[in-house]
């Protein structure tokens, strides 16, 4: 053998782990471009072995693409996104997505008080507060991300230490939010989140959904059903009045599975323009995961089933699209996508009834959210 073949074999041999690695690997990462800033933002493609297929963006560790089957076995991407990073960056996006905090949903006047000392934030939806703020809100900036493969779980783990008074919240949270995606078509998402100083934190997810395919004209022929006896009654600018309302006799009793569009136009003239409320979840105890909500497309057979172990859903109904471009020249239109985000009550640091999102040193805030998907 010349000494230019055994290099040869040796250099094949050394390669084999890695090449067959890259063939089965069930992860693929490519670059998505550039923020504004100059950070580098990189895309994570993950699939299981039935062919659904999730993506994965380090700016915000949003949710950007689940492919799934409907009944036919015909995959079609459901959730909300764009195809660069300057839209992503633009007013054109609301969330879509996104990992969304300090603290998801509304703070009163921005305002609240811990330890003795009293904070404001950025007021950045009328007089109010809303998912942790301007500039560096959870969903702007851009996470660590650590690919996993292993047996059947495969995922990304994305991790952000926000420094201390960062968007006005006090102490140091280190925070790690991980997407698993199973071989049940499950994405599961799990929080944690550490601090150095008293803090509130009520993380989660802003994805749209529209079960017969991003940019389907209207969710309003979805059915939904949603786990919730109660909900949070609101002022006219969506701050809870504190107390806790029976479903019973309003258009938010979906206890029972009912078509988004059957009702939603009671509730247009309202503060929140549609469906735009918290539902107190019917859990047996607190923290324990439960089915929160279904959401079912007759038209496609797509069936989201959501559970948590958090206490409450915001049910958004996509009151405030306006029309944007999306992803593949694709229309987000008024009410054609909603979002299930599972949380802590809006509010909650400054309403002492509800469950406390306030983190202490010491302590570690967790919470789980799964997304399956099947057919009917
Ligand atoms: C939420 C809020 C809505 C709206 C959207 C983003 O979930 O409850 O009122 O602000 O986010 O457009």
């Amino acid at each position: 053998m010349t000494r230019f073949s055994s290099f040869a074999i040796a250099l094949v041999l050394g390669l084999l782990p890695s090449l067959l690695r890259a063939e089965t690997s069930m992860i693929k990462e490519t670059p998505f471009g550039t923020t504004a800033d100059g950070i580098a933002v990189k895309v994570y493609e993950v699939s299981n072995p039935s062919g659904m297929k999730i993506r994965l963006l380090t700016r915000g560790a949003t949710l950007i693409g689940v492919d799934v089957p409907d009944r036919d076995g015909k995959l079609a991407d459901v959730v909300f996104g764009f195809d660069n990073i300057a839209s992503y960056e633009s007013d054109s996006n609301q969330y879509f997505g996104c990992t969304t905090g300090r603290c998801a949903n509304r703070i009163a006047k921005g305002k609240f008080s811990l330890d003795g000392k009293d904070y404001q934030l950025a007021c950045n939806d009328g007089p109010n507060a809303l998912h942790g703020g301007v500039k560096r809100s959870l969903d702007k900036v851009v996470w660590d991300a650590m690919p996993f493969e292993e047996g059947a779980s495969r995922g990304v783990k994305f991790q952000y230490s926000s420094p201390d008074g960062e968007e006005g919240y006090p102490g140091k949270l280190d925070m790690a939010v991980t997407f698993t995606l199973t071989d049940a078509n499950e994405v599961k998402i799990d929080y944690s989140a550490t601090t150095d100083k008293a803090t509130p934190v009520n993380l989660t997810n802003h994805a749209y959904f529209n079960l017969g395919g991003a940019g389907s004209p209207t969710i309003n022929d979805h059915v939904l059903m949603l786990n919730a006896d109660g909900y949070t009654p609101v002022d006219d600018t969506l701050i809870p009045t504190g107390e806790i309302a029976k479903v019973e006799g309003t258009p938010l009793d979906f206890r029972r599975s009912t078509r988004i569009g059957d009702r939603v136009d009671e509730l247009t003239d309202t503060a929140a323009l549609g469906y735009d409320h918290n539902f107190v979840l019917n859990q047996a105890k607190p923290g324990e995961m439960t089915k929160a909500a279904e959401l079912y497309d007759p038209a496609s057979g797509r069936l989201l089933t959501v559970s948590t172990t958090e206490p409450g859903i915001q049910f958004y109904g996509g009151n405030f699209l306006k029309g944007q471009q999306g992803k593949g020249g694709k229309t987000y239109a008024h009410r054609s996508g909603c979002c299930l985000e599972t949380q802590h009550f809006p509010n909650s640091i400054n309403t002492p009834a509800f469950p406390t999102v306030v983190l202490k040193p010491g302590e570690t805030y967790s919470h789980t959210c799964i997304y399956g998907f099947s057919v009917k």
